[in-house]
């Protein structure tokens, strides 16, 4: 790989099915840029919350907004999820993700639609998956580490529903993308799940 040279690695899947985790993790082993790109959906939603319009808002994100803290609740998960079936949302956040996948020196983006419609071309796809007990109970687990309130049900019940919204929509549903590699994590530690995204990485870059 010339450092140069764009080279994307585009990771997709369902809610916490750990994409985030892979994408950090890659992008720090081959010196990527890393976006997750659900920020950008959740700082819209957050915006919706607080009474914005939601195309304004997506138009007028700024870079700034992805760091607000508030970003990871249940409750701007689900906003998110809606804020992300409307096209004209989608449009205002499509050049910003484009520009970042072929930057120069690289990038690794995670989200729902990055191998389908953001970055068709990227050298490695990915779509990474794992049963919704599997990944509720892993974002359950993390929500409590960060001292949120929640239950088991409650995450799960979350997973399953923004699953449904999130594949059911008709502008960039979530779906493997044709020639990515599936990677189910149902059965693998975080390591392990680590270890073959690497080694698809590695063979995308010879
Ligand atoms: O990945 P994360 O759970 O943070 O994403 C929050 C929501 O943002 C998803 O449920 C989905 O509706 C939306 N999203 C999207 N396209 C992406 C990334 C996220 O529609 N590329």
């Amino acid at each position: 790989m010339n450092s140069t040279q764009p080279f994307t690695v585009a990771i997709d899947g369902p809610a916490a099915a750990g994409k985030g985790t892979i994408g950090r993790a890659v992008a720090e082993r081959f010196g990527l840029a890393h976006l997750d790109t659900g920020l950008l959906y959740r700082a819209v939603g957050a915006e919706v919350l607080g009474g914005a319009d939601p195309v304004e808002a997506a138009r007028n994100l700024e870079a700034r907004a992805l760091e607000n803290p508030t970003l990871r609740t249940a409750a701007v998960a689900q906003e998110a999820s809606k804020v992300a079936v409307i096209p004209e949302v989608r449009a205002a956040l499509l050049d910003f993700q484009r520009a970042f996948a072929r930057r120069a020196g690289g990038a690794v983006l995670d989200g729902r639609d990055i191998c389908t419609v953001i970055c068709p071309q990227a050298e490695v796809k990915m779509f990474v998956t794992a049963t919704p007990e599997v990944r509720a109970q892993r974002r359950y687990d993390e929500l409590i580490a960060r001292g949120q309130d929640t239950t088991y049900a409650a995450v799960l019940a979350d997973v399953v529903e923004r699953d449904r919204r999130d594949s059911e929509r008709s502008a960039a549903p979530l779906k493997p993308a044709q020639g990515a590699d599936v990677l189910d994590t149902s059965q693998l530690g975080i390591d392990a799940a680590v270890a073959a995204a690497i080694a698809l990485v590695e063979e995308a870059r010879v």
